[in-house]
């Protein structure tokens, strides 16, 4: 496998600093591509400080500065920008009845759907002026199907699905793809920083009929495809990669493990 060389292609990685994000990053990277790595906390992006083909860009996606700051971090360091992956998400619990409802809906419409349509918006014209380019949003099976208790985020979720969407059909005939990758239950920090019991995985991974969650690198490796000129004619398109969950109407259980 390449690693970056200088004069390849150029991607943003937005929340690169841990999970899906870093381990996507980290892909690009070691696939040839100069990235800049985006994230709201400094500390996170220290594993890629000083490493030759990566830049920093610090702040919220939510903020326009910030997507402004990440195209001029890609144009200025490395020449131009062919890829970008939204990736930087929140999710939390949302019960209808809590005084803070309607405060943690805003918080996360802010940073998961306010943050992809300026996403798109900073990036997708220098990627045109260039010659085309690619974005990946990443998505989530809980925009495709609904959670108890979580639809301050699966709204969310479905609402960056459909914006990438139409993206699609407003950039194809400027020659930028748009595109989701779609993760369901993938073993990111937050579920492994020792919060989650085993009883707790074993509740998360009996829906998924693979009987696993997925590791950041095999959501990556969705993310990656879509990014490369492999899916030169994907636009408009949602790769679910969540263990064949979304498959499942929801009256039956999977196949357990024999
Ligand atoms: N892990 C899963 O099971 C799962 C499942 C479906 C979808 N997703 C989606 O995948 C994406 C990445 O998830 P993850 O599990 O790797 O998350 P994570 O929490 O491990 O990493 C997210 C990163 O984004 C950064 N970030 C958060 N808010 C930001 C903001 N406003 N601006 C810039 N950076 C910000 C965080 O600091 C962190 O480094 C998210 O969009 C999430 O909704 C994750």
């Amino acid at each position: 496998m390449a690693a970056w060389v200088e004069g390849g292609p150029v991607a943003v990685v937005t929340g690169a600093g841990t999970g899906i994000g870093q381990a996507t990053a980290r892909m690009l990277h070691s696939r040839g591509h100069a990235v800049v790595a985006v994230d709201i906390a400094p500390q996170a992006l220290a594993w890629a400080e000083g490493i030759p083909g990566f830049a920093c860009v610090f702040g919220d996606v939510s903020q326009e500065a910030v997507n402004i700051a990440m195209v001029e971090s890609a144009v200025t360091t490395f020449g131009r920008l062919d890829a970008v992956v939204l990736n930087a998400g929140i999710a939390s619990r949302s019960d209808w009845e809590a005084d803070d409802a309607l405060e943690v809906f805003d918080r996360i419409m802010a940073v998961n759907v306010r943050g992809v349509v300026q996403g798109i918006r900073a990036t997708a014209p220098t990627m045109a002026a260039g010659g085309g380019g690619s974005i990946v949003v990443i998505g989530s099976t809980s925009g495709i199907r609904a959670d108890p208790n979580r639809w301050a985020y699966d709204a969310s979720k479905a609402a960056a699905i459909n914006l990438a969407r139409a993206a699609a059909l407003d950039w194809a005939s400027r020659g930028v793809r748009v595109n989701v990758a779609a993760p369901g239950p993938t073993m990111t920090p937050i579920l492994q920083g020792g919060r989650i019991t085993p009883e707790h995985l074993a509740e998360l991974t009996r829906p998924i009929p693979l009987q696993r969650m997925a590791e950041p690198d095999e959501q990556a490796e969705v993310i990656c495809f879509l990014v490369s000129p492999a899916a030169s004619f994907v636009t408009g398109a949602v790769y679910m990669c969540d263990g064949g969950i979304t498959a499942n109407v929801g009256i039956f259980p999977p196949r357990a493990k024999d």
